[in-house]
């Protein structure tokens, strides 16, 4: 069967009826109160993810289907704890040779990867210190890494969950700080800029890259941290005569770079650079993070749904662009007025988090 995929998830509202193809991201069957089956599964295309339910009478007459299949679905679209949710009349699984374009189903990186990847070639190129740019470029000679260092996802969910996340999201990471490198010249570029560039290398092996994000057998047991820490110190072990005082901080950034027990790090920042890395990695993870609701938020939309990884509904109305022009011509700084709003607002008392 031959599909072309015309309805996607973003054009998908309240109310409409959707007849399209998907893959299965999730699928769980659970129990009514009565004990009768029922499914509810995540639906996935190149703009995100749709909730969906298949009640009993439909669930029973369904044909069987996993994650990772393509389905085609019918369905009708409500809002259900503030989410889009489909309610499915009709789900089949249909064989991938039949879609010209799996591409359709994938959520890549909008930037284009070779760039980003050169950029990265060129912070390297810029550390001085040869033990740190040795051991960059051995990661960087290692066919099986850069496969998964330009490809990986740096999430299933939340921010930069997407094929080519992990190279956007570190990228970011390593720019920002370079940039603070310039501010605080206390700050030891060199290790800053080789702690920012690993530490969250072991998400290539944390999760898998098909066509359904999902996280690992060894992403399950050991997680990112202790992985890539056992990278990072395997690779270190290569190179002679590498001081242990300059592995034991790369290392202690890899540790610390969750800032807090809490969030998994095992270690706490104790050096200025693990500070560093640790503020510049949860910015933009907050910065995907909100990109990412705004994305799966309507252009009507005030407010977004509640968002977990905020644990809040957040403030996505666009500034009124004529407002903005308005005041530019009136001489006034919209972006510093805002920023002194934001500080002095009523969730300055969750900073200790971040
Ligand atoms: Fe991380
Ligand atoms: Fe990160």
């Amino acid at each position: 069967m031959k599909i072309s995929k015309t309805q996607f998830i973003n054009d998908i509202k309240v109310g409409d009826t959707v007849d399209s193809f998907f893959i299965i991201s999730e699928k769980q069957v659970k129990k009514k109160k009565n004990g009768e089956d029922y499914c509810t599964v995540l639906l996935q295309d190149r703009e995100g993810m749709l909730e969906g339910v298949i009640w009993t009478e439909v669930f029973l007459k369904t044909g069987s289907f996993l994650e990772g299949d393509l389905v085609e679905t019918k369905g009708v679209v409500r809002e259900y704890k503030g989410k889009k949710q489909i309610v499915i009349n009709m789900i089949k699984k249909i064989e991938k040779d039949g879609c010209e374009n799996l591409s359709d189903f994938i959520k890549t990186t909008d930037k284009n990867i070779d760039n980003m990847f050169e950029e990265m070639l060129g912070f390297i190129d810029s550390v001085e210190n040869s033990y740190l740019k040795k051991l960059l470029n051995n990661f960087i000679e290692d066919k099986d890494f850069v496969k998964g260092y330009r490809s990986s996802t740096a999430a299933v969910r939340y921010h930069h969950a997407y094929q080519g996340g992990l190279l956007e999201h570190t990228l970011n990471v390593v720019k920002i700080c370079s940039m603070l490198a310039g501010i605080y010249d206390n700050l030891n570029r060199d290790l800053l800029i080789a702690g920012a560039m690993l530490h969250d290398i072991g998400k290539i092996k944390e999760y898998s890259s098909g066509i359904t994000l999902k996280a690992t057998n060894s992403g399950r047991l050991l997680g990112h941290i202790a992985i890539g820490y056992g990278w990072v110190r395997e690779k270190i072990g290569q190179i002679g005569g590498f001081p242990e005082d300059l592995s034991d901080r790369l290392l202690h950034i890899i540790l610390s770079h969750h800032g807090y027990y809490e969030f998994g790090s095992p270690r706490r920042p104790k050096i200025l650079e693990a500070f560093v890395v640790y503020h510049a990695d949860h910015l933009d993870g907050d910065i995907g993070g909100f990109n990412a609701i705004l994305e799966n938020t309507s252009d009507d939309s005030e407010w977004s749904d509640y968002a977990r990884n905020f644990d809040r509904r957040v403030f996505v109305k666009k500034l009124n662009s004529r407002e903005e022009s308005n005041n530019k011509k009136a001489g006034k700084n919209i972006k510093g007025h805002i920023k002194e709003k934001d500080s002095s607002e009523e969730d300055s008392g969750q900073a200790g988090l971040f």
